[in-house]
This record gives C-alpha cells, sequence and structure tokens, in this order.
C-alpha cells in the first residue's frame, strides 16, 4: 500500500530512541523504497541544534551504514525545532515550522506525532498539541506514545483520558516494540495458519505454558528509570502479556486491528487479579547481586549508576498465573523475566501432557518425555518441537529428537520491531498497537501486586547472584507443581 505524503514530528528527537531506534529504521524504510516521496521528519527537542546539527548528529550514530542514496535521500527530509515540551511560546515555534515544512513539501496536512520523551512530559506535550490546536489539519493526525504507558492503572487511565481529549482512539497508537517482533506475529501465522495445533492448543493436550524473557545485560545507565520501574512493571503488562495474548487468544474472526485487539483483550479479562493474600505463593520478585554474566564480573543492582544503595527494586520476577476460560482452566501459565540473568533469550513453552498410557517397557517409559513446542523469540530465532523417537537398535530405547526451524535457514534478515511499527503507525494501521482497554486490563493485573509489595518491603534484596537463573523462590514456584523451569 503506497504511504500518504505525510510529516513525522518526533518528540525528544535528540535522545537516546532517535538515535538506536528511529532513525535506522526510518534509514532501512528509506532503502526499501517503502516512504512516500513527498516525507518529512520534523524533530523537536530541548537541546540547541539547528538542521544541519540534527542531520550530522544522527549521520553519527547511524555509523554502521555507509553513506547511502537513501541517506542522502533522507537527509534532507530532516529538519529540527528546539523547544520545550508543552511551553506555549515553543508550540507556537514548531507550529511554524510544521505548517512551513507541510506547505513547502505539499505534505497535505498529515502529521503523525511521536512522543519519545519520558514518559513525565507526555502530559504536557499532550495538553501543549491540544491547546494549541496541532491535533486538527486539513488531512489526518495521530499520535505514537512510547512505553512506559503510566505505571499503574490510575495512571494509564489518566493518560488515556488525556489523550481523549485531543485525538479520538484510532488515532492513538501505544507501541509495544515486541509486537514489532517478527517472531511475534508469526505466532498469529503459527497458530492460525496451520490447522494442526490448534486443535491440541487447550487444557485437553497443554500440561502449561512458559514464557522467559531473560537478559543478560544489567540496567546500564538506565538506573534512572528503572529504578522508579522495576522488571514488573517494565515488562509484564507489555511485552509478557502481549506473548500471553497471542498464544491464549481465540481466533480473531478477521486480521482487523479491533478483532484481533478484541481478543486479545478478552485473554486479559479472564486472568483474575490475585488477592493480597495470594501473591505472595504465586509472585517471585529478585534482585541481582555481583556476580560473573558471561565470565566477566558484574556489579550488583545496587552499585549501578543512578541506583539507590538501597534499593529495594526488583530486576527479576516470576508468576505463575491462570487464564480462567473454556480453553486454559486449570492450565498454569509461567511467566519469569529478569536482568543480569546468564543469557540474552526470549522463549514461550509449551509443554503438552504426557501419553495416556504407557505401552513400553518400565526402563523406556521412564526415558519418555512429554512433547514441547518452544517458539524462541530472539536470539536463534525459531520454532522447535520435541517429539520422542526410537533409539536406532535392537532394543527400544527412546530418545528427544527436535523437529527445528530456524529464521537463519531463510538467509532474509529480520527487521527491526520499529520498522515495522513506524511503516504501520504511517499507514494507518493499528493492529500491532495496544488498545485503551487492552492497556488498562493489563495494569488491572500487575497493579494489585505492585501495592502488595510497595506495603511489604522484600526483606532479602539482593537475593540471587548476576548470572544465575534468578532466586530460588522462582524454581519452588514450579517444583511445587511437581515442574521446572524449561529455558536454560
Ligand atoms: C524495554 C525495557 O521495553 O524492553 C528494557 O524497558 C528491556 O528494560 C527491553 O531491556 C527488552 O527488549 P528486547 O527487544 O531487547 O527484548
Amino acid at each position: 500500500m503506497e504511504l500518504q505524503p505525510q510529516l513525522l514530528v518526533i518528540f525528544g528527537a535528540s535522545g537516546d530512541l532517535m538515535k538506536r531506534k528511529l532513525a535506522p529504521a526510518l534509514l532501512r524504510l528509506a532503502e526499501q523504497g517503502l516512504l512516500p516521496e513527498k516525507f518529512a521528519v520534523l524533530g523537536f527537542a530541548r537541546t540547541q541544534m539547528n538542521d544541519e546539527d540534527f542531520r550530522s548528529n544522527l549521520e553519527d550514530s547511524i555509523k554502521t551504514t555507509p553513506k547511502s542514496d537513501a541517506w542522502n535521500w533522507l537527509r534532507e527530509r530532516l529538519f529540527y525545532c528546539q523547544g520545550n515540551y508543552g511551553d506555549c511560546e515553543s508550540m507556537k515555534r514548531l507550529q511554524e515550522c510544521l505548517r512551513q515544512i507541510d506547505g513547502r513539501m505539499k505534505l497535505e496536512g498529515n502529521w503523525l506525532f511521536y512522543l519519545a520523551t519520558p514518559p513525565e512530559v507526555f502530559d504536557d506535550l499532550v495538553i501543549g498539541i491540544r491547546e494549541s490546536g496541532l491535533n486538527k489539519s486539513q488531512g489526518w493526525v495521530r499520535i505514537v506514545v512510547e512505553k512506559p504507558f503510566g505505571n499503574d492503572l490510575e495512571s494509564a487511565q489518566h493518560l488515556n483520558r488525556l489523550l481523549w481529549t485531543a485525538f479520538d482512539e484510532h488515532s492513538i497508537y501505544r507501541i509495544d516494540h515486541y509486537l514489532g517482533k517478527e517472531t511475534v506475529q508469526n505466532l498469529l501465522v503459527l497458530r492460525f495458519g496451520n490447522t494442526i495445533f490448534e486443535p491440541l492448543w487447550n487444557r485437553r493436550y497443554v500440561d502449561h505454558v512458559q514464557i522467559t524473557v531473560a537478559e543478560s545485560d544489567g540496567v546500564g545507565t538506565r538506573g534512572r528509570y528503572y529504578d522508579l520501574a522495576g522488571a514488573l512493571r517494565d515488562m509484564v503488562p507489555n511485552h509478557m502479556f502481549q506473548l500471553l495474548t497471542l498464544i491464549a487468544m481465540e481466533p480473531p474472526i478477521s486480521l482487523d486491528a479491533d478483532a484481533v485487539r478484541d481478543e486479545k483483550l478478552r485473554v486479559l479479562k479472564s486472568i483474575k487479579p490475585l488477592e493480597p493474600e495470594e501473591i505472595d505463593e504465586n509472585v517471585v520478585r529478585g534482585q541481582y547481586g555481583a556476580g560473573e554474566v558471561n565470565g566477566q564480573a558484574v556489579p550488583a543492582y545496587r552499585n549501578e549508576p543512578y541506583v539507590n544503595r538501597e534499593s529495594s527494586t526488583e530486576t527479576f520476577v516470576a508468576i505463575r498465573l491462570f487464564v480462567r476460560n473454556w480453553r486454559w482452566e486449570g492450565v498454569p501459565f509461567y511467566l519469569r523475566t529478569g536482568k543480569r540473568l546468564p543469557k540474552r533469550v526470549t522463549e514461550v513453552q509449551i509443554q503438552f501432557r504426557p501419553v495416556p498410557h504407557l505401552l513400553f517397557p518400565p526402563e523406556t517409559a521412564g526415558q519418555l518425555k512429554p512433547n514441547l513446542l518452544t517458539l524462541r523469540i530472539q536470539p536463534d530465532e525459531g520454532i522447535i518441537l520435541r517429539v520422542e523417537t526410537k533409539v536406532i537398535g535392537m532394543g527400544m530405547q527412546v530418545r528427544s529428537t527436535p523437529l527445528d526451524f530456524y529464521y537463519s535457514q531463510l538467509g532474509t534478515p529480520i527487521p527491526d520491531a520499529y520498522e515495522r511499527l513506524l511503516l504501520d503507525a504511517m499507514r494507518g494501521d493499528q493492529t500491532l498497537f495496544m488498545r485503551a482497554d487492552e492497556v488498562e486490563a493489563a495494569w488491572r493485573i500487575v497493579t494489585p501486586i505492585l501495592r502488595h509489595w510497595e506495603n511489604s518491603p522484600p526483606p532479602n534484596f539482593p537475593n540471587y547472584s548476576a548470572g544465575t537463573w534468578g532466586p530460588k523462590e522462582a524454581d519452588e514456584l514450579l517444583e511445587r507443581d511437581g515442574r521446572k523451569w524449561l529455558t536454560q
């Protein structure tokens, strides 16, 4: 589908997201000829710069790509406007820049605002956009909102209400970059483009589901944000619940944005928020102490830059929850995420039930493992189905054999999530963005846990060493059910 002429206005354009994600994604889109001829990017931020500084800064940060025709094409479409977020004078200046560029380049009043700033200024920006009338033009106006979308249910509801004073829901694009990942979208194709999985995809055949998002990195330079957020807020209501909903949802009636989002919402609504007295037995939190990751000594979380030396922020969380509906009743979903774990891996594991009746002699039967479907989101993206096969020879020994597919076999590079999401926002497709009710339903599940933790500070932090798979309580969470974590 050809894109309409448009102006992408990026708030926070001097920041990290622009350099690391948005500019490289725009360049890749330009290289593939996917951007419209009539297109411009207007960066807005507090840093003093002119157009030329803005262009050279980005050029420096996109070091890996040699200067190409695509970069030159994009470069001359980059503009910059300096100002304070939400301040009247600045908004006027922005409005002038915007109208000038729009008029000169014939962008037909199609404006895509992108909030890539820290969340503290979202309110001011939305109010500023509304008060200066930038939410109305002769074309369409859309707004992309980066995460974090609120920090609990109340703040997410507040932000939704504020956004609705300036935009209607169909113009609001709440980003969760996990949805832009090729392998996450493939979950839809795997489930609904094949017939063999769907009949098994329920409580009759599935024993339990595990979702692991493990990171070997620490908090890096993001301590200031992270120490206020913590692992639960940072990863669960967004990325992990997106994976969970795509795994657990019913087939949507079509791939339309609302049809897909309706089904995801129903999954979230089927998860009963935990009562305070259920939280300790179903949720484990952890914080890393000093340790070793990939052979390198690394400091404890409390010694990371910008982190409170007595911080009780969790860097690890594991949750056991149930999707209470006809399909999934009684099937536990175990979610686990953390920083400074032994390696970076994101995986969904669907473990099927054991065979109902053992035909084999006892020594063989003991070797039989239940089938396991692994959906590897990253790295080594792929799909692996564990099946039991006979060991060649005269006896009746069995072993597990993987039936596997890796994306790398295709030889086609996997695009970055931001390429897909930017393109979708530009073409007006909301399927891979979160709807207001979805975001709120996610916070409704997570907020009671946050509140419970606020009232009972962790007694034993740090409780896992960097480079290990989290606190022992996370293992016990599964051991109590006679299970163990499968991603190692
Ligand atoms: C971000 C979190 O949203 O996702 C980070 O704020 C986390 O803390 C990151 O590291 C993980 O994303 P990815 O794509 O590297 O798995």
